[in-house]
Parts: structure tokens; sequence; C-alpha cells
């Protein structure tokens, strides 16, 4: 077996997490070559849009992990996380400067805290989103954010849908249902913008999420702390595992 090859099979049987802080150490910068894959050298910088309002739970951290695989593959892309919640902006104003005759833009022109975000989005070399579902849907702050984005795409022309550059996407969400539950729209219709506007997005969805840290203090009772616990030891791992591929692929271009 090469040396690549005997770096993967070790890593195998590791977490995501060991295998990640492993590779971190200086002494490691040779291995680190080894087994990175090969970065889409034309890819500077990935946005990863953070919907949820709570800093460190589900979503938050999905969103790590998504920036971490990006990282894995090429440390020097510059991630940048925006938190939503931290921005005071509103949804389209139906303002209708960008479909000014002659001065149409396809970037949002009303000017608040989230003009600049979307700015900076244009130049992106990739997407990520994440939110958590709320009454089957992404919060409204997500929802918001995407009215901005996606508006100035569209043209009352001929309804075709142009960003200004095309780039990979990926949707994280994450929900308190279970896969059969189907009780999730996700991004909805503006899922369909963004396919056409900037390609066809991959999903990356946690189910069944730990809602509260501690079960005991809330009137909960719908839900059994037990089962919860276990089907996050069963799933949580495996969760993030994705949302690292999904990051890990992205730098990759794959
Ligand atoms: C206002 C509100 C509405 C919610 N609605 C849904 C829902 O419709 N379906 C669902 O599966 N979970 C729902 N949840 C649960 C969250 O989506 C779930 O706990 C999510 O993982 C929370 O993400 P966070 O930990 O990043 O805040 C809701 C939670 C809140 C606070």
């Amino acid at each position: 077996m090469d040396r690549r090859g005997f770096i993967k099979k070790s890593a195998m049987g590791m977490t995501t997490a060991a295998v990640s802080s492993l590779l971190e150490h200086p002494a490691m910068a040779s291995v680190r070559k080894t087994i990175n894959h090969n970065p889409r050298k034309d890819m500077k910088k990935i946005m990863v849009i953070d919907g949820g309002p709570r800093r460190n739970m589900n979503t938050a951290q999905m969103l790590r992990k998504v920036a971490e695989g990006v990282k894995s593959v090429n440390p020097d892309m510059e991630v940048k996380t925006i938190r939503l919640y931290d921005l005071d902006y509103k949804g389209c104003m139906s303002c209708m400067v960008c479909k000014l005759k002659d001065k149409a833009s396809n970037v949002c022109k009303f000017k608040d805290a989230l003009t600049p975000v979307l700015e900076e989005i244009a130049e992106a070399d990739g997407l990520v989103l994440g939110s958590p579902i709320y009454f089957g849907d992404v919060t409204a702050r997500m929802r918001a954010f995407l009215e901005r984005l996606a508006f100035p795409w569209l043209s009352y022309n001929d309804y075709s849908m142009t960003a200004p550059k095309r780039m990979p996407v990926v949707l994280v969400e994450t929900m308190n249902g279970k896969p059969m539950m189907n009780n999730s729209n996700g991004y909805g219709s503006m899922e369909n913008c963004i396919s056409s506007a900037l390609g066809k997005p991959r999903h990356v969805k946690a189910y069944n999420t730990y809602q509260v840290k501690n079960y005991d203090r809330f009137e909960l009772a719908a839900f059994s702390e037990p089962a919860k616990r276990k089907w996050r030891e069963e799933h949580w791992e495996e969760d993030l595992q994705k949302a690292f591929d999904a990051g890990r692929e992205m730098a990759e271009g794959r």
C-alpha cells in the first residue's frame, strides 16, 4: 500500500473531529498536503450564511463543519460566515431599483446591513446557507435574505434568473422531525431560484435534533428525551460528517 493509501486507511477508523485536530498539528503539514484532494484552484472565497438565531446549536455546528470541510481541502480558502440574526435588514422592499431601465442590476441596491453581504456573495466562489426549520420552512430571516438575493436575479422581461456568477451551493437544514415525517419544505420556492441562477444545490439535513440541552427543564412532554438522545448518539456524528463532506467536495469542485 502506498503512503497516501496508508494515511487514508488509518484515518478511516477515526472521527472527523479527531482527524481534523490531529491534522492541524504543525508537524502534520506534509501529511495534510498528501491527503488533501485536489482543491479547485480558481476558488478563493466561500460565503456561509447562518439563518438561525442560536450561535452554538445545531445549525451553527453544521455550518462550522461545512467550513472545516472546505478548509481541509484548501486551508488558504477564505470562508466567511455571516450570522443573519446579527444584522439589521429587511426583505425585498419592492423598490424596483434593480429593474430600472438601463440601470438594471442583478445585485440588490437597497441600502442596509445586508447590502455589503449581497455584494460579497456576488463575487464569491461558493455559497453555503443554513437554517433551522420553523413551521415547515426556513426562518423568516433566511427567507428575507433570499428575497433580497434572488429578486434582482429575476428578469421581468423574459423570467430568466441570472446571478452575477454561477457557483456551487450547499443548503443545510436542521429540524425536530424525522425523515419519515416529511415535515419540511426546506428552502421551498427559493430553491428553484437558486438552482436556475447559481446551480443545482447540494442538501445536508439533520433530523430529530436536540432542541435544548436539558429536556428536564422544559415542557416538552411530546418528546422522549431518551429516544432523542439515542437518535443523537446514532446520527449526530454522521450528520456532522455529511456537512464536512459537503464542504470538502465544494472545495474540490465535485
Ligand atoms: C419557532 C420554531 C418552530 C419550529 N418548527 C419546526 C417544524 O416545523 N418542524 C421541525 O421539524 N422542527 C421545528 N422546530 C425545531 C427546530 O427546527 C430544530 O430544533 C432545529 O434543529 C433548531 O436549530 P438550532 O438548534 O440551530 O436553533 C421549530 C423550532 C422553533 C423554535
